[in-house]
């Protein structure tokens, strides 16, 4: 007879019984299931527990600060921020292939890790959001011969990252892996995890880097990210969130003529991709009300410098993708 309440004391036992005085380290990324886990742990471990969380930019406008803050403030969790803006730009420059983008991202990001958990450290354990379907599914984790554990290989917050260097092979704390996504938002509720994270859209690990077709620079991270902002913050108070699956904004590195004032523009269009979802294998794109989109696109092209024009992708998934790359 399974209850979140049940499960939660279960888990916390079992954590604490597998883990001792020892040390673990979680890279939290800001979704459900890292924030899930983050509070599970803190409860039964409290300060053993180092989160940490990796800025790569290329996240949302205010969400590392909004994360971080919300950690300590509110949940008294304290996490350590890690700066890597600049060394992950740095590694983009020139790359427009998009498999490309995720290899350097998620090579970058082991390597941040690395550092990190090396200065940070040591650690015995690492844990992981991983849910059952990822269980079921990944090749991310190998079984030590000697002990029968379950060792972790690949850091999966961010799935495309690369493979951890042989030295870097944390046993690992997966208290979620029994879950459904599901029943991971109510774990999260249950421990007092706010809606705001446990309803949030999901986002792509590699983030913006994505949602920049054709080379990242950072003023075009600028442009779209300010773009994004915009249809965030109509879309929440739309009271519509919930309708999509996902919102958000592409940026495309094509030019077009327009008009502003007197004066002739040639700048960049911005391209939004609302849909709906169950699941994200399939998605259809959203019906949303003209107002929604004329207000949205109003205003982009009025505050965002550098785009002159907004165009609604009207591509079901399959035979498109949700992100654009
Ligand atoms: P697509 O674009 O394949 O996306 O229709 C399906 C879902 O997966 C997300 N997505 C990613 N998530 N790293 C992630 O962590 C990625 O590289 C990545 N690519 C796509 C996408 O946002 C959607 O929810």
């Amino acid at each position: 007879n399974w209850t979140t309440e049940a499960f939660v004391d279960e888990a916390i036992r079992e954590v604490r019984a597998r883990v001792g005085d020892k040390r673990v380290l979680l890279a939290l990324s800001g979704g459900v299931d890292s924030s899930t886990l983050a509070f599970l742990l803190h409860r039964a471990i409290g300060d053993q527990l180092t989160c940490m969380f990796i800025d790569q930019g290329f996240m949302r406008k205010n969400e590392p600060e909004r994360l971080v803050k919300l950690f300590k403030e509110q949940f008294h969790i304290e996490v350590e921020y890690v700066n890597a803006r600049d060394r992950f730009l740095e590694k983009l420059q020139g790359v427009t292939d998009p498999e490309e983008k995720r290899k350097r991202i998620g090579h970058e990001f082991i390597r941040v890790f690395e550092a990190e958990s090396t200065r940070l450290g040591p650690f015995d354990y690492l844990a992981q959001g991983t849910l059952y379907p990822d269980v079921i599914e990944s090749a991310d984790t190998n079984v030590d011969p000697k002990t029968g554990e379950r060792v972790a290989v690949k850091i999966k917050s961010h799935h495309n990252v690369g493979g951890l260097p042989k030295n870097l092979q944390f046993k690992l704390v997966e208290p979620l892996r029994k879950l459904f996504k599901d029943e991971v938002r109510n774990v999260g509720r249950s421990l007092g995890l706010p809606e705001e994270i446990v309803r949030r859209h999901p986002f792509p690990g590699p983030g913006l880097a994505i949602r920049i077709i054709g080379e990242v620079t950072k003023e075009r991270l600028k442009i779209l990210r300010n773009a994004d902002y915009i249809v965030r913050q109509e879309i929440n108070q739309s009271g519509k969130y919930h309708d999509f699956w996902q919102a958000f904004a592409v940026l495309l590195p094509v030019r077009s003529v327009g008009v502003m004032g007197d004066q002739r523009t040639y700048a960049f269009p911005v391209v939004l991709r609302l849909v709906s979802s169950e699941d994200g294998m399939t998605a259809d794109w959203s019906r949303a009300p003209y107002d929604l989109l004329e207000k949205i696109s109003n205003r982009i092209v009025n505050e965002v410098k550098g785009v002159n024009r907004v165009v609604y992708d009207i591509t079901s998934k399959p035979p498109g993708t949700i992100e654009w790359e």
